[in-house]
């Protein structure tokens, strides 16, 4: 058994430790290593070197934890942050961002279960570039569903971009330019991109041009694409005019189609509205 180092002695082979114990949080053990007082681990260890002893310090245990959980705090913080801006960046409409499965009143159940069993099992559709062609009557809920799907994959630290056609080409701006190559490459690589209200544009040749590259890009990229719609899946499918039909082409080719049924929901939203202003006005 060695003696018990000095505290002049400790300095002497470990110049890093100024020996400023405080003598609450450290105490110098029999071995002659300096303890922490809270996790009674040492915060020294001793080597031999060439018959020399040699004190190496190190923080204790409870100190490690305490560094670790620090990390994991500020890593979780980080992640938080970039899905933030991740979700302000891909999801246009701002009312999109309250859209959750937790709020999900699953008026129409098989479509709700659907769209989680779609969400939980990202990683497949993503491996094999499987999207959902959401339809349905207007106002029963496809725009929710398809933003609870972004909106829990943004959570898992994917990228995601929903947003309308229109919306779409007007970011990819200017026909020539960084900013349309720069969107053309989130388009093609972002792990879901998700079209909302597809069909309900009869624009000019021009804009049917943009819609298409839009769309194309996506299909060689051979990514998933979810567009919500209101049209039916026979008026996508009869669609006569050809620039048209090559869109829709694409879009059936890509997405499992996924009815969601019920009733709207925006008579019985604007009943509320009216019952509320009818109690305001005192009946
Ligand atoms: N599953 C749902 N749970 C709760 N509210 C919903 C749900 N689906 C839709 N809503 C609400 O009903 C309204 C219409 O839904 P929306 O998704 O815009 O319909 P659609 O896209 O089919 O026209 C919105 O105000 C939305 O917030
Ligand atoms: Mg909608
Ligand atoms: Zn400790």
């Amino acid at each position: 058994m060695t003696e018990p180092m000095n505290l002049k002695e400790m300095i002497r082979l470990f110049p890093g430790f100024d020996g400023a114990t405080d003598g609450r949080d450290e105490y110098l053990g029999e071995d002659g290593l300096l303890y922490c007082s809270k996790c009674r681990t040492p915060k020294q260890s001793r080597f031999e070197v060439g018959g020399e002893s040699l004190l190496v310090g190190h923080v204790c245990r409870c100190r490690a934890e305490q560094l670790d959980r620090e990390e994991q705090e500020e890593k979780r913080r980080r992640q938080q942050r970039r899905v933030q801006l991740w979700r302000a960046e891909g999801l246009r409409d701002a009312r999109w961002h309250a859209h959750r499965f937790e709020g999900d009143d699953r008026r129409d159940p098989n479509a709700s279960a659907a769209c989680r069993r779609y969400a939980e099992r990202f990683d497949s559709m993503l491996e094999s570039g499987c999207g959902l062609l959401i339809y349905g009557q207007v106002g029963c809920g496809k725009t929710y569903l398809a933003a609870a799907i972004a909106n829990a994959l943004l959570e898992e630290g994917r990228y995601v971009l929903m947003d309308t056609l229109p919306g779409l080409t007007a970011r990819l701006g200017a026909n020539f330019g960084a900013e349309r190559e720069h969107w053309l490459g989130k388009i093609a690589r972002a792990h879901l991109l998700i079209l909302d209200d597809f069909g309900v544009e009869r624009g000019t040749d021009y804009a049917m041009e943009q819609a298409y590259e839009v769309v194309n890009a996506r299909y060689r990229a051979a990514r998933p694409l979810i567009v919500t719609t209101n049209l039916s899946l026979s008026q996508l499918m009869q669609e006569q005019d050809l620039a048209r039909r090559r869109l829709c082409d694409r879009v059936r080719e890509r997405c499992l189609p996924l009815c969601v049924s019920g009733p709207s929901r925006r008579p019985q939203i604007a009943r509320g509205l009216w019952e509320r202003a009818g109690d305001v006005m005192g009946g």
